[in-house]
């Protein structure tokens, strides 16, 4: 017996020396410790022993398992640290390397234009309104002084939900809106970014497109006021050297109309491909708010008068950014929208 465990003992020993793997130390850990492992075997054979044998051929063999459990476990250990060697001399980790960048997102042109457009009004002591994309005809047509049967309907096809309900066609009747809110309170001094819809769509036209639209209504309101106001705009939006040109047009709702045109920023206004050799480049819409506007509203128009613009923001970033085709604003492809 004793014979037999210094043999196991020995045999053990040299295999663990030898052993490479942690495969290798489960296979040996099998081959002792299990169930028909050599242990296991000279634990059943004490009962052939004599008695007085049993005690200390008891005590070799717990001892052989316990130094077989401990060898094991070191010889994981070593293992392990040799594999963790191993892999760091290979990847040769650079810890001072930089991190992988995160992308980040950008500011869509519209944002963007739409935010500075706010900024200079808000700096001409204008607040910004908000009004339903969701529109009743009522406030789209009939109080931007277009009744059921007016020719200029034509003009701003839409998207009708039912008789009443329609896709607004342009930001106007949050002029209506705001009226109502603060009659007879004046002056109002108003902006309305948002967008809009019409039955349209080629490179210069999207069915869905932003609008800002501008009312000012006070005592003593005159067409001056309205020009210096789109210069001063024009100016911080496009820069300082450029100017305006009013030319007579006409919608139901300002009498006068004016279309507003800015000298154009790429040639300076010596006429180039963008201003079609004209020098001008239109941008808006505008006028003397209607006195029939300002009735259906409840201001008196004998006392009070107004002015209102209303201006393509996609036009303005086209402008504003050099983009020549306005369907890569809502393709949203990251190449462009990165650009800004
Ligand atoms: N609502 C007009 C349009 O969409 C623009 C406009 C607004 C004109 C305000 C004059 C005054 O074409």
């Amino acid at each position: 017996m004793l014979e037999k465990i210094k043999e196991i003992r020995e045999a053990m020993e040299r295999e663990l020396r030898e052993a490479v793997s942690s495969d290798q130390l489960r296979e040996l850990k099998v081959k002792y410790l299990g169930k028909k492992g050599s242990i296991s075997e000279l634990s059943k054979g004490m009962g052939k022993l004599l008695p007085e044998e049993r005690p200390k051929a008891g005590q070799l063999v717990n001892e052989l398992r316990q130094a077989l459990e401990d060898n094991l476990a070191a010889k994981q250990q070593e293992l392990a640290d040799k594999a963790m060697e191993l892999k760091m001399a290979q990847e040769k980790v650079d810890v001072t390397l930089p991190g992988r960048p995160v992308k980040l997102g950008s500011r869509h042109p519209l944002t963007l234009v739409t935010d500075e457009l706010k900024e200079i009004f808000l700096g001409m002591g204008y607040t910004v309104e908000e009004g339903p994309q969701v529109e009743l005809d009522y406030y789209n047509f009939e109080r931007m002084n277009l009744p059921a049967d007016h020719p200029a309907r034509d003009m701003q096809d839409s998207f009708y939900f039912d008789a009443k309900r329609l896709l607004r066609t342009h930001t106007s009747p949050v002029q209506a809106r705001t009226m109502d809110k603060l009659c007879p309170q004046a002056p109002i001094k108003m902006i309305s970014p948002g967008a809009v819809y019409r039955r349209d769509d080629d490179a210069t036209h999207s069915p869905m497109f932003h609008q800002v639209e501008g009312l000012v209504v006070d005592e003593g309101i005159s067409l001056a006021d309205l020009k210096g106001t789109l210069l001063n705009f024009v100016r911080q939006m496009f820069g300082e050297e450029r100017e305006i040109r009013l030319r007579p047009s006409f919608f139901p709702f300002t009498e006068p109309s004016v279309e507003v045109d800015i000298s154009c920023m790429l040639c300076g206004g010596k006429g180039c491909r963008t201003c079609k050799d004209t020098g001008w480049i239109e941008i808006l819409g505008a006028g003397m708010v209607h006195p029939n506007v300002l009735k259906m509203s409840g201001y008196d128009p004998e006392r009070y008068t107004g002015f209102a613009f209303g201006c393509g923001i996609e036009r303005i970033a086209m402008l504003k950014y050099g983009i020549d085709d306005l369907r890569v604003m809502f393709e949203n492809d990251v190449r462009f929208l990165q650009k800004f």
